[in-house]
């Protein structure tokens, strides 16, 4: 891939697939997409209209699921990327722990998939019980006690993606320099700044 120099001539930092950057820049502008599209599909009189006699059910997909697609895998995923990105320069040290920030990574994609996607899956069966004539307290039995583990699955890795992110950013800017960066070195973004 061609890679733009930059003024110090570090972004080739950055070309690597491993980048945590990259990766969440990526995953960032996919997630925007897709919750998006979402927004304009429920704009739809007849979804709209679906989604209002769903009830409960439909209120999972919008906007729960929009609004966590959006916000969390697009602005705060995007975000991450960001600062992952400015945080060694403004320091001007490595980040804290590469092998950390992609941990955060696959724990904040995971739970956002898992949490937004069982929130659209759920709601599309639930509702079609509820248009069916059920109750929603009816449809939750129906569906039983998978419908509370999907979610509250994605919420905690979805939780513990932001605490491990929020934990390398603390570390990064308060710990003291670690004597081998060796160590974790694995990821192109802990060689910017590295003297
Ligand atoms: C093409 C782009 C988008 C469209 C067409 C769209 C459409 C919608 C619609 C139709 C609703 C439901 C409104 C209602 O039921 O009253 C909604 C709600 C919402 N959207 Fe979007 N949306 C878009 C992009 C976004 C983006 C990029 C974000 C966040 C960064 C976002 C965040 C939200 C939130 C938080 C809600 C819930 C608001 C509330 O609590 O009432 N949307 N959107
Ligand atoms: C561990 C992370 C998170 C979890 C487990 C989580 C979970 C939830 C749950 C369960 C609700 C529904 C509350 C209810 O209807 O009673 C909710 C609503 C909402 N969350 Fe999150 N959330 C998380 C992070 C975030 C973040 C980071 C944002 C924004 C950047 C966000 C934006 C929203 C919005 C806008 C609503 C209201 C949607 C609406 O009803 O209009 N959430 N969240």
């Amino acid at each position: 891939m061609p890679v733009r120099e930059s003024a110090g001539g570090d972004e080739r930092a950055f070309a690597g697939a491993a980048s945590p950057v990259l990766k969440l820049l990526v995953v960032s502008v996919t997630f925007l997409f897709i919750g998006t599209v979402q927004g304009v599909l429920q704009t739809f009189p007849a979804i709209a209209a679906w989604l209002r006699g769903a009830g409960a059910a439909g209120h999972m997909i919008d906007p729960l699921a929009h609004a966590h697609i959006n916000l969390v895998g697009g602005v705060t995923m995007g975000m991450m990327g960001l600062f992952y990105f400015v945080l060694p320069r403004l320091v001007a040290r490595p980040l804290y722990s590469a092998r950390l920030a992609d941990v955060s990574f696959w724990l904040s994609f995971c739970g956002v998939s898992l949490f937004s996607g069982s929130l659209i899956v759920l709601g599309i069966v639930e509702g079609r019980m509820v248009h069916a004539g059920m109750s929603y307290p009816q449809a939750l039995a129906a569906v039983g006690p998978i419908h509370h583990l999907l979610i509250v699955a994605g919420g905690v890795l979805m939780g513990f993606g932001y605490w491990s992110f929020i934990a390398n950013v603390y570390l990064s800017v308060f710990a003291r320099r670690r004597k081998h960066a060796t160590a974790v070195s694995a990821s192109p973004l802990l060689k910017v700044n590295t003297p």
